[in-house]
């Protein structure tokens, strides 16, 4: 490794002008109780809250800097590094790694170690007040210093690199497994990350001991300064568990292996790296750790995946913010009050989406008033369960509960609940006639202007819409079940949808913080139609002769879970349906597997028995081909792949969607997946799929 002030003069070089740098600027706190002068570095971007702290080359010098001052200074006898509000820092400046090459990364990584660790070597000793948001290098910062504290209700705390097709490499594989143990470091760095990027709150950061001590509120800065005062004057000790060197570490490698193995089926070299990481940490001293962190780093940055994942990221980063084809904001309408017809499932779930997000009336519908009853009581128990874990004050939660209410929707233009409502969304069953039924009738009392949405995951917008007098106000608002889990709503424009309609259902599902994507009208709309095909070759498989648990091997990191797992917790009966649309609109392609019509027919919910085997049950309704064909599990994937290379490039050319970014981010949102994937279409390049099945690639 090169001394700091040749990495800082490299840096210098290769820093990106487009860097927004994160500053850090040093002030002088003195401390109650003849404590000292604290130097306190608070990092700022001078962006709001929508726009984190990031360290790129520039982001590191300012830190370097500010480090310099409060060591030099002798009046400082601690240092402390905080965020601007809400927001440590997300990590590394990502465009920066991705601009600067292999040679760039290994120059980041090291430099981000030689000034992070000054915070722990420096001579002084320092603090990490996490105030917010600490992602990766931000929580990396904080990990350098001999303390910490932490704001309990921090919303996103944790090292997503493996996620990304990186490994944690700022300091952050070496120390935390050596501050919290290795266990609890493989939940945080390895099986969160592939559990579709889930992070934890402060108050669970402090639980797993990655904090000293955990303050709550709008002086949490204060209390952490006091808290550190204490412990500088020796009031408090801090103590922590001695960390298990013995078998407990082998057991935490074997568990990170086991995640490691059924989550990406080996298809991310960053994971199997973050593991080794982990493992050699147990012995490794704090310069061999780093460096091998950074020789992690420079080979991720020639890996598929970690193109894929930046790629990847940027989608989710940025068109997800801007989708492609969505008409201008202007002509947006405002939108005050939500009606919702059928109180069911998915329609309880939005009730609850549109109430917390839109902060508007909202009325559910539904046949009778006990059903609609029904979704009102799941509104409030939801409201309650937020209240009760300290999400939403009690205030709110009355304001919530008195904005929802439900009805059996009768009345005329000046009676009925939804007469002053200007969108309205259907969720009733998925049948045209009564869809259309419910549109006729709710067109007689609502504004000619108010905007008609429905939920259907595979019926035609414009067919719905045929018959009504205002047939442009009819746009598809397709969520995912569960609705607050899945970031991805799909828009769809119906032949006659107008632009002010469209406008409008994207700034509502922006409203919502959904990802939105635009589509055309046509069968099972963008994710249900991949996956159909996904489950219809998979199904075709199967019932020719290859086991069910060959098929459910086949796709480790490339499918969030095995597709008969999936199969089970969709349902049976609304995936049959799904592929039977399918089959409808395109016969050649789409098979719909008599077997799976047997298990909907015995009203099985699952292919699997609690104890993980194929249900008996289910096993007897399966397929028994007199000659059956078994594949392998590189077969089997190819061969489905090989279909979905096919479907997507048919949606491309149908313009189903604008472009195979579209494609990747509604798999990426709305059906987990994989970054380092780059969702669908960059693996389907990378495997060579796309040009043997398309002739050409999709990138
Ligand atoms: N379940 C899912 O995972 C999922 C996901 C995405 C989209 N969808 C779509 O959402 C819609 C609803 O699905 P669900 O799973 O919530 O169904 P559900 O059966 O749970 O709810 C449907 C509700 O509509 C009511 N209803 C039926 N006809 C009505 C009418 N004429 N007027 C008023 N209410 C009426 C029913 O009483 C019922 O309460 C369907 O179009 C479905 O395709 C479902």
């Amino acid at each position: 490794m090169s001394d700091l002030s040749t990495l800082l003069e490299k840096a210098a070089a290769l820093a990106p002008e487009a860097e927004v740098v994160t500053g850090a600027k040093l002030r002088k706190v003195t401390l109650p109780g003849g404590a000292g002068v604290l130097g306190l570095i608070t990092l700022d971007n001078g962006l709001d809250h929508t726009r984190p702290n990031t360290f790129g080359f520039g982001g590191l010098q300012a830190l370097n800097a500010a480090i310099d001052a409060a060591l030099a200074d002798d009046e400082v006898t601690a240092l402390g590094v905080t965020g601007k509000p809400f927001i440590l820092a997300a990590g590394a400046d990502l465009s920066g790694i991705a601009a600067g090459g292999a040679d760039g990364v290994r120059l980041i990584a090291e430099l981000g170690h030689a000034v992070f660790r000054r915070l722990g070597e420096g001579g002084k000793p320092s603090f990490g007040f996490i105030n917010g948001l600490a992602l990766g290098g931000g929580l990396e910062v904080g990990l350098h210093c001999t303390y910490r504290t932490v704001m309990d209700s921090a919303p996103a705390l944790g090292l997503p690199e493996v996620m990304l097709g990186l490994v944690p490499g700022w300091g952050g594989a070496w120390l935390l497994p050596n501050l919290i143990g290795a266990d609890r470091a493989v939940t945080v760095m390895i099986e969160n990350p592939l559990n579709n990027g889930k992070v934890i709150n402060g108050a669970q950061a402090y639980e797993l001991g990655i904090a000293d001590a955990v303050f709550s509120g709008a002086d949490y800065l204060e209390q952490s300064m006091l808290w550190a005062a204490d412990v500088l004057n020796g009031t408090v000790k801090v103590d922590r568990p001695e960390v298990d060197r013995g078998e407990a570490w082998d057991a935490a490698v074997a568990r990170a292996q086991g995640i490691v193995a059924a989550r990406t089926g080996g298809a991310s070299p960053a994971a199997a790296r973050a593991v080794e990481l982990l493992a050699a940490a147990r012995t490794a001293t704090r310069d061999e750790g780093f460096a091998a962190e950074d020789e992690a780093l420079q080979a991720m940055s020639q890996t598929p995946e970690l193109i894929a994942s930046l790629y990847a990221f940027d989608l989710v980063q940025k068109r997800a913010k801007r989708p492609a084809g969505a008409p201008d904001r202007a002509l947006a309408r405002p939108v005050t009050k939500v009606g919702i017809v059928g109180a069911g499932l998915m329609a309880s779930q939005m009730a609850l989406l549109f109430l917390r997000r839109l902060q508007v009336p909202v009325v559910l519908t539904d046949l009778d008033q006990e059903r609609a009853d029904k979704g009102v009581g799941y509104v409030h128990a939801e409201i309650d369960k937020l209240l009760a874990k300290g999400r939403i004050n009690q205030d709110k939660a009355n304001r919530f509960k008195a904005l929802v209410s439900g009805a059996v929707g009768e009345g005329d233009k000046d009676t009925h609940p939804f007469a002053d409502a200007d969108f309205v969304i259907e969720a009733v069953f998925e049948e045209m006639s009564v869809k259309k039924s419910v549109f006729a009738g709710v067109e007689k009392v609502v504004s000619p202007t108010c905007v008609l949405a429905t939920n259907t995951s595979s019926l035609s917008i414009t067919e719905m819409a045929a018959d009504l007098e205002h047939p442009e106000r009819v746009v598809g608002f397709h969520f995912f079940n569960p609705v607050a889990v899945m970031p991805l709503l799909e828009i769809v424009k119906g032949e006659q949808t107008d632009d002010a309609t469209l406008a409008t259902a994207f700034a509502t599902g922006k409203g919502l913080k959904k990802t939105t994507i635009l589509c055309k009208d046509s069968p099972s709309f963008i994710v249900n139609r991949l996956l159909g095909r996904f489950m219809g070759e998979v199904g075709r498989i199967v019932d020719a002769g290859t086991p069910i648990q060959v098929a459910d091997a086949s796709f480790g990191g490339v499918a969030p879970m095995p597709p008969f797992m999936l199969l089970s917790l969709v349902g049976p009966a609304i995936a049959l349906h799904n592929n039977e649309t399918l089959h409808r609109a395109f016969p050649e392609r789409f098979y719909v597997s008599p077997a799976l019509e047997r298990v909907v027919a015995a009203k099985k919910g699952s292919y699997y028995a609690p104890d993980l085997s194929i249900d008996p049950e289910v096993e007897a309704l399966l397929e028994k081909p007199e000659n059956p064909v078994v594949l392998s599990k590189e077969e089997v994937r190819e061969q489905v792949l090989s279909g979905l290379a096919e479907e997507a490039q048919l949606m491309l050319d149908e313009g189903v969607v604008a472009a195979p970014e579209d494609l990747d981010l509604a798999m990426i949102t709305g059906a987990g997946f994989s970054f380092w994937n780059g969702g669908l279409t960059m693996l389907l390049d990378a495997s060579g799929i796309a040009e043997k099945v398309n002739g050409k690639r999709f990138h």
